[in-house]
């Protein structure tokens, strides 16, 4: 299980500060780009992503919800991004899936809780990750949205039977509560914002949600060792 802090919820002000803070427990650092068109907020592009870059040697996510992610790829590639995630409902996917890979990017595909999974199906094979938003994007601080757990379940099914190695990330209401249920249905890095900022020691925050959602698959996996060929409950 994996763990990237969302600094949506974080201290701009005092960001490098912020990311330190989680350092200890963190596997990458979730950036949400927000352009007020995609989504109803605005946070910030490829200058901060490169003084975030200069502070700190996390992996750097960077959650583009934007109309038009293509435009920018290229700077924040060089603003030190090492990957980013585009949204599937805004189109051009496969364009935008081979501009990510010639730029050396991870290459992400995001998708919303309304939007089936379907949209991302044929693309499965051409990307690192798939982030399924478990809100509406655009906030921090919402709740989990327990409908969207089918979906990540149906995810994970298709990525195992084709054999892929697409590693699947979830957005949004993450807490120790909700941890396990997403990782029960197959998710493997977790961000979260305001259960991690918002707490007074974001390392035992983070810690919390790692081992919440850890020790359901340890126990998934005692289970089916046990019963070798009923291949879990998915
Ligand atoms: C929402 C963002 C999330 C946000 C999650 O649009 O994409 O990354 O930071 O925040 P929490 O964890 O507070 O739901
Ligand atoms: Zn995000």
């Amino acid at each position: 299980m994996r763990v990237a802090p969302s600094i949506l919820s974080a201290d701009y002000a005092r960001l490098a500060e912020e990311v330190e803070s989680t350092r200890a427990e963190a596997d990458a650092l979730h950036v949400d780009v927000m352009d007020a068109h995609f989504v109803p907020n605005l946070t910030i592009g490829p200058p901060v992503v490169r003084w975030i870059r200069k502070h700190t040697d996390l992996y750097l996510d960077c959650h583009l919800m934007m109309d038009d992610p293509g435009r920018y790829l290229r700077a924040f590639r060089e603003a030190g991004a090492d990957g980013c995630s585009v949204h599937v409902e805004v189109g051009k996917t496969g364009e935008l899936i081979a501009q990510m890979r010639e730029l050396g990017l991870g290459t992400g595909l995001a998708v919303n809780p309304e939007t089936p999974l379907d949209d991302v199906l044929p693309w499965l094979a051409d990307i690192d990750l798939l982030l399924v938003m478990t809100v509406h994007p655009g906030f921090g601080g919402q709740s989990f949205m327990e409908e969207v757990v089918g979906k990540i379940a149906r995810a994970r099914q298709a990525i195992d039977e084709r054999g892929l190695a697409v590693e699947i990330e979830v957005d949004g209401g993450i807490d120790p509560v909700t941890a396990p249920v997403v990782a029960r249905a197959g998710a493997r890095l977790l961000v979260a914002g305001s259960a991690i900022f918002g707490a007074p020691d974001r390392v035992e925050a983070a810690r919390r949600i790692r081992e919440a959602a850890a020790s359901v698959i340890r126990l998934e996996s005692a289970r089916v060792g046990k019963e070798p060929g009923t291949g879990g409950d998915r």
